[in-house]
């Protein structure tokens, strides 16, 4: 009996896009609960592809996994902890053997959050085997379930289940938000934001310093959490009005104030830190001297690393990428851009 149990395979493939913050999640509660409501889009080009094989077995759960070919168990406590909190929605994760394979369409810590994009693959994966196992099940909204078990992998992933734009946490005017999982919101936004261009400098590769997991837990004592908090909501609600009327002034204005909140709160946190290099700073003052110069449309966002992404309307591509390749690149490390857009099917 146990031999024919250890031989059943079952296999599942699927791929997620990496995602960009405009509002920011920053501070949890609970298990993996935000403390204030995030927006953000998903990126076309900054895709995971994730396959697994389970097999069934009698005694607890092994994992294995290989990032782009080659074993990398320094993931594994990470993966250990994702099926702990998930076995009971996935009874199948309580045995047998998980061989998870994973590979990303963008480099190697060029500062694209790959824990977004892999954690919504894996999580997406994970749910074509429990169907196989079980078919008919689940029979909740398939989505929102994929992105609640996402979310418990890493928070920003639960926002890369959907293309478009996402808002993960409750808001008042979107009654299915929720902090277990994100929603859809791209029937509420403006043709002028899905066509967005994301191009992000790559002022510092290479590990950040203090992980986002530890920003996040110097939210929990942090002096200014009340009003990170309140500001959060505000700009939510002043984000989804830019979004819903096309309104890309108002949009500007929220989104550098999140990206310099952000890093305000990191040199505020205690221990102090700054992620920001000056070349970021220099790259700031560029943008903002050229954009007031020519009247374009064109903002800015950081996420928790050096990089800035740059944020424009396709339509004014001809004039931007220009100024990027004389102005930006020299910037750069390695003179590394990547010219993402949003992720719109
Ligand atoms: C600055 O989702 O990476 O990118 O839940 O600990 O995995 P964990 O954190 P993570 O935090 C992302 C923080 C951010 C802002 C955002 O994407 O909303």
């Amino acid at each position: 009996m146990a031999n024919s149990i250890e031989t059943e395979l079952y296999t599942a493939k699927a791929s997620a896009p990496s995602n960009i913050a405009i509002v920011k999640y920053w501070g949890k509660k609970g298990i993996q609960e935000p403390v204030n409501p995030s927006v953000s889009f998903s990126l076309s080009k900054a895709l995971s592809h994730t396959s697994i094989t389970y097999t069934r077995g009698l005694d607890g759960l092994t994992i294995d996994f290989l990032f782009e070919g080659k074993t990398k168990a320094s993931f594994l406590p990470k993966l250990n902890t994702f099926t702990d909190r998930i076995a009971d929605y996935l009874p199948f994760l309580k045995t047998g053997h998980l061989k998870i394979e994973s590979s990303n369409t963008f480099p190697h810590s060029s500062g694209i959050a790959s824990s977004a994009s892999s954690m919504a693959a894996l999580a997406k994966a994970l749910i074509e085997i429990q169907m196989q196992l079980r078919p008919g099940e689940p029979n909740l909204n398939k989505e929102q379930l994929i992105s609640n078990l996402a979310r418990l992998g890493s928070g920003s992933a639960c926002r890369s289940v959907y293309s478009g734009w996402a808002l993960w946490g409750t808001n008042d005017n979107y009654k299915e938000s929720s902090n277990n999982h994100a929603i859809s919101i791209n029937k509420q936004v403006h043709a002028n934001f899905m066509n967005l261009q994301d191009s992000i400098l790559v002022i510092r590769k290479g590990a950040k310093a203090v992980s986002s997991t530890v920003g996040h837990q110097l939210m929990d004592n942090h002096p200014y959490r009340e009003g990170r908090i309140k500001q959060a909501n505000k700009n939510t609600n002043d984000l989804l009005k830019a979004l819903n009327e096309g309104d890309f002034d108002a949009f500007a204005s929220i989104c550098e104030e999140e990206a310099l909140s952000l890093h305000g709160l990191m040199m505020s946190s205690s221990p102090a830190y700054t992620l920001l290099a000056p070349e970021s700073l220099r790259a700031i003052k560029r943008i903002k001297k050229f954009r007031d110069h020519h009247h374009i449309p064109m903002t800015f966002t950081i996420d928790a690393g050096p990089n800035i992404h740059i944020i424009y309307p396709a339509t004014h591509k001809k004039v931007i990428v220009p100024f990027i390749n004389e102005h930006l690149v020299p910037l750069c490390e390695n003179g590394e851009v990547i010219f993402d857009q949003i992720m719109t099917e």
